[in-house]
């Protein structure tokens, strides 16, 4: 796997997706976690500059497989017989699709803050809905007829110096979190739509972070040598164990095939209209808005009623 990061070669930055809907407009597509963040500081509750911040979430990640394996040599990993068992323990669904592989490498600084990730709802789709109003619908708990059940595998290469631990909450988000340290070829199974989950800092003190900007790419230079570039230019220099490489795995989890087939031929989607008309219901029961709300208003009400993150620990 480190042959076949290495072989890749170069890593954009995992960039903030616009926004293309009237709903919500302004906000960003995780309006949710990037707010939570700038907030409280992460989990340790470190004030920063929201530009420092920003720029210690802006991690390097490309895609590996997606459907169908895009480089060369992911293929035992996305068929990996590890992964598929676990997934059927956490969802309890026998058929399991492994869809997408990607690589997350954070630079020594960087860090991944406390959140859930997108979940997906038949009729709904990441690219078309914003992806704050999928995280919300899911806690919501309203919609769990309709959602697609997603098991996600987190794997680590490399020796990283320190610092860079799995940080998740199993037992929710009011509890104990557990810090997973990385081990080289190992990895975890869960479902990450709905156990939040981070990445702590990448231990700093060797090499300081630079100040990273969005269309940097870190790119490998051949002997164990990695570097940021910002275009030609070369604005830091790493070797492996400076950093925290990790792939992901996800895979749609289905009870049978007439599940699998429901999804297909989309015989029982969501609407839009349905989503905000059951969501606006319940915040009027539950005397949180009146009246008609802008859509604005409306949006971060939803964030805030149903988007419980775990405190910070100071
Ligand atoms: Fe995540």
């Amino acid at each position: 796997m480190l042959r076949l990061a290495e072989r890749f070669g170069r890593y954009g930055m995992y960039g903030v997706e616009s926004i293309e809907d009237d709903f919500g407009e302004g906000l960003a597509q995780r309006h949710d976690a990037a707010m939570n963040f700038v907030k409280t500081g992460g989990r340790f509750g470190r004030g920063e500059d929201p530009r420092v911040l920003a720029a210690r979430t802006n991690y390097f990640r490309e895609t590996y497989a997606y459907d169908e394996p895009v480089v060369d040599g992911i293929e035992p990993f996305l068929r990996h017989p590890g992964f598929a068992a676990g997934a059927r323990k956490v969802h309890g669904r026998e058929l399991i699709r492994p869809n997408i592989v990607y690589a997350n490498i954070l630079v020594p600084g960087q860090e991944l803050a406390v959140h859930t990730d997108v979940p997906e709802f038949r009729g709904l789709s990441r690219k078309k809905d914003p992806q704050w109003l999928m995280v919300a619908m899911h806690h919501s708990g309203l919609f769990d007829a309709w959602r697609m059940r997603i098991a996600t595998g987190v794997a680590w290469f490399g020796h990283c110096r320190g610092g860079g631990e799995f940080v998740f909450y199993p037992d929710g988000p009011w509890d104990q979190p557990v810090a997973l340290p990385v081990r080289h070829n190992t990895a975890i199974v869960l479902d990450t739509d709905s156990v939040f989950h981070g990445v702590d800092r990448v231990t700093e003190d060797r090499v300081p972070m630079p100040p990273l900007r969005q269309g940097m790419q870190l790119c490998f230079e051949g002997d164990g040598a990695w570097s940021v570039r910002d275009g030609d230019r070369q604005v830091a220099a790493y070797d492996w164990d400076d950093l925290r490489f990790s792939i992901s795995w996800k895979a749609y989890c289905y009870a049978d095939a007439d599940e699998e087939r429901a999804v297909r031929d989309h015989t029982d989607d969501l609407t839009r209209d349905q989503v905000l008309e059951t969501l606006t219901a319940d915040l009027r029961r539950r005397g949180r808005i009146d009246a008609l709300p802008s859509d604005t208003e409306l949006a971060l009400t939803i964030i805030d009623a149903y988007i419980k993150f775990p405190p910070p620990t100071p």
